[in-house]
């Protein structure tokens, strides 16, 4: 990690965090075996700036549903780049896209673009409180970084703490919570907007249905934040996974294999609500992102990717859930195939965390770069996810060494 650490020096110099993305910023722990710089990424392998490779389970925080430097995806971007990025009107490929979208979304109408997962939340928010006149929203999950989503952490956060009555959170999966303030606040809100599921170990989809079945009662509009669920559980993301209808619902990640757009889609009573208030930027119509997500959406459909992602991830759940047994550690393999990880559950809590923790410094020493959840690929292969097995039978059986010897030394802290 020599080079890494050196440029780390020289970064933090010009760039808080050294980093744009806070999730990316090295975590003290992991020094000297957690890359601090990518140089590269190929299918589901990346190269650091010291040329250690690893096979990648963190596809980018998620966008890379397909792989890195996907061929047919990047041929699509640099045909369109021949004929430019941005123009002075629209492009017709910016149809073409919304066809593909609303052809594989459930309850999309309409859709428009954006280019981050909290740009497209935040339209829908503006047309859910536009077309109802109300001022309130509730939600649950994470969204973004937002004024209306940062309350918690205001005013040292420079939002201003008169937002906060206008913003209440539900903690997510707290059905009685949801109801209590839906009822409370009724006729003052807007919309609720949730993630579909917390990508933990509750998968039953009971809480989001609970929150369609109260918002429909109250006359209230449900969006749903499918930011990391969109395109990745099913082509038709979470709505089409757990069979629940949104009003608005927002999409990021999966949908361009990593180029940035987002969209937000909806019914067309809600959509057409745009030609009544004014919601526009200069870049959502950039040409490259939209060619790469009609690429990665026509690849998808083509090919059958989430049936492979979802046997992916079986197959890793299955070898987690066997190495864990083998070692004869209380543990099993939570989550949904497209994201699972192994869930350390002996009783003692400050054990299951520590051994988490070490387990994890091991992983990267071990070339397996994976943060909590491990997200299955369309690259990521039968021979890959049986590499990463090995690495991680391996992993945890230093792990449960250095919990050991090591345990009084470290206090588990993901950023
Ligand atoms: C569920 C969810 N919503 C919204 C966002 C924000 O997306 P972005 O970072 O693209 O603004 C994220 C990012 O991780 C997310 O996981």
């Amino acid at each position: 990690m020599k080079n890494s650490n050196l440029h780390y020096q020289k970064t933090v110099t010009r760039i808080p965090w050294g980093t744009q993305t806070n999730a990316k910023r090295p975590i003290p722990f992991f020094e000297n075996v957690m890359p601090k710089f990518i140089e590269r990424g190929k299918g589901c392998r990346l190269w650091d700036i010291d040329g250690n490779e690893f096979i990648d389970f963190r596809l980018s925080l998620g966008p890379v549903t397909l792989g890195y430097c996907y061929d047919e995806v990047d041929d699509a971007v640099r045909k369109q780049m021949e004929k430019g990025v941005l123009f002075s009107m629209a492009s017709p490929i910016e149809y073409k896209l919304a066809e593909l979208i609303c052809d594989v979304v459930p309850n999309a109408d309409m859709c428009r673009f954006m280019k981050t997962g909290e740009d497209v939340n935040s339209c829908n928010i503006r047309i859910a409180r536009a077309y109802t006149g109300r001022d309130m929203i509730l939600m649950s999950g994470y969204h973004g970084y937002p004024d209306w989503f940062a309350t918690e952490d205001s005013p040292k956060n420079g939002v201003p703490e008169f937002m906060k009555e206008y913003v209440k959170i539900i903690p997510w999966g707290d059905c009685e919570a949801a109801e209590k303030l839906i009822k409370k606040y009724n006729e003052r809100i807007a919309c609720v907007i949730s993630i579909p599921y917390d990508f933990n170990e509750d998968t039953s989809g009971t809480y989001i249905h609970h929150l369609r079945k109260l918002t429909k009662e109250y006359g209230i509009m449900l969006v749903l934040d499918e930011i990391l669920t969109g395109f990745r559980l099913a082509l038709g993301g979470a709505q089409e996974y757990f069979k629940v209808d949104a009003d608005l619902a927002g999409y990021a990640k999966a949908l361009a294999n990593g180029y940035p757009l987002s969209t937000y889609v909806g019914k067309r009573e809600y959509m057409e609500h745009l030609y009544k208030f004014k919601m526009t930027t200069t870049y959502a119509g950039e040409t490259l992102s939209i060619a790469a997500a009609i690429a990665t959406l026509n690849i998808m459909k083509r090919e059958n990717v989430h049936k492979h992602i979802w046997n992916m991830g079986e197959r890793l759940m299955n070898g987690l859930q066997e190495i864990a047994g083998d070692l004869s550690i209380e543990a099993h393999a939570a989550g949904l195939p497209p994201a699972s990880f192994l869930k350390i559950d002996t009783p003692d809590q400050k054990y299951n965390e520590r051994l988490e923790y070490f387990w994890h410094r091991e992983l990267y020493r071990e070339g397996v770069f994976a943060n909590q959840r491990w997200f299955i690929s369309y690259s990521h292969k039968e021979k890959d996810i049986d590499e990463a097995l090995e690495k991680a039978s391996a992993a945890l059986r230093r792990a449960v060494e250095a919990e050991q010897k090591e345990r009084s030394n470290i206090q588990p802290f993901w950023w």
